[in-house]
């Protein structure tokens, strides 16, 4: 099968979309979009120069300023803004914290989505998210959902936290991811949800191989 499908892969923090999503994408030389790092730029640049993160419409002219480029890397692909690297700054706490305000605006929405949709035109596109598969891509060939339990979520996340050196209590974690989710899904525009015809998937005691593998057989059986 030579035809390019798009693939999209939404659901909650820490799900494991970016990872298992990129894996995917290489195996089967497609282009990998990580939306979140675009809503995190937006977050950090908008900390950064002191616009209010629910001003829609100063976020709107801020943006106009934002030149975003994604360059592949291993461990994960670096971010840059206007040049500079930003790839370990958009992952902070400061930018998490606040990332799920700024991307609840309309005019943020309105043009990571148009910018999203560009990049996916160029060709085969695995793109994980929030919106994918009901607002960026709906007609995408392969709609993935993933889920997995606050706990195990908050786990992974703790995981990845100690081998970087930074010390969150895990009940702590917890509760922030709880309470992302609760902002990106009761969202007026674009809220966190599983599309009508999405495979819902439970990766709560899969490692990421088995992740792998399930959307792979997903894959086989949507591709036309
Ligand atoms: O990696 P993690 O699960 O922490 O989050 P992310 O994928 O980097 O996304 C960060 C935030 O961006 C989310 O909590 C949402 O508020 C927002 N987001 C969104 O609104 N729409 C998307 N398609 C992707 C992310
Ligand atoms: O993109 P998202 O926020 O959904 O999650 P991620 O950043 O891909 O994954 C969060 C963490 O969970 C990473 O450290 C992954 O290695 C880990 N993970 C896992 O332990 N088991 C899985 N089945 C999937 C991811």
């Amino acid at each position: 099968n030579t035809t390019k499908m798009q693939i999209a892969i939404d659901g909650p923090a820490s799900a494991g979309k970016s990872t298992v999503a990129k894996l995917v994408a290489k195996e089967m030389n497609y282009i990998y979009c990580d939306t979140g790092a675009m809503y995190r730029v937006a977050t950090w640049y908008a900390l950064k120069n002191n616009v209010a993160l629910d001003d829609n419409q100063a976020l709107e002219e801020m943006l106009k300023d934002v030149q975003l480029e994604f360059v592949p890397a291993e461990p994960v692909q670096k971010v840059f803004v206007n040049g500079e690297e930003v790839t370990d700054a958009i992952r902070m706490p400061d930018v998490t914290n606040n990332v799920s305000l700024v991307a609840a605006q309309p005019s943020v929405r309105k043009a990571m989505t148009q910018r999203q949709r560009e990049i996916a035109d160029a060709g085969g596109i695995v793109m994980d998210g929030r919106d994918i598969g009901s607002v960026v891509l709906p007609n995408a060939q392969v709609k993935v959902f993933m889920e997995a339990t606050v706990h195990e979520r908050a786990l992974r996340r703790y995981r990845e936290n100690q081998a970087k050196g930074i010390e969150t209590p895990l009940a702590v974690l917890e509760e922030e991811i709880a309470a992302r989710d609760y902002k990106d899904s009761t969202r007026k525009e674009a809220p966190l949800i599983c599309a009508e015809d999405a495979i819902k998937l439970d990766t709560t005691s899969l490692n990421i191989e088995q992740v792998v593998a399930e959307i792979k057989k997903i894959i086989k059986k949507n591709a036309k």
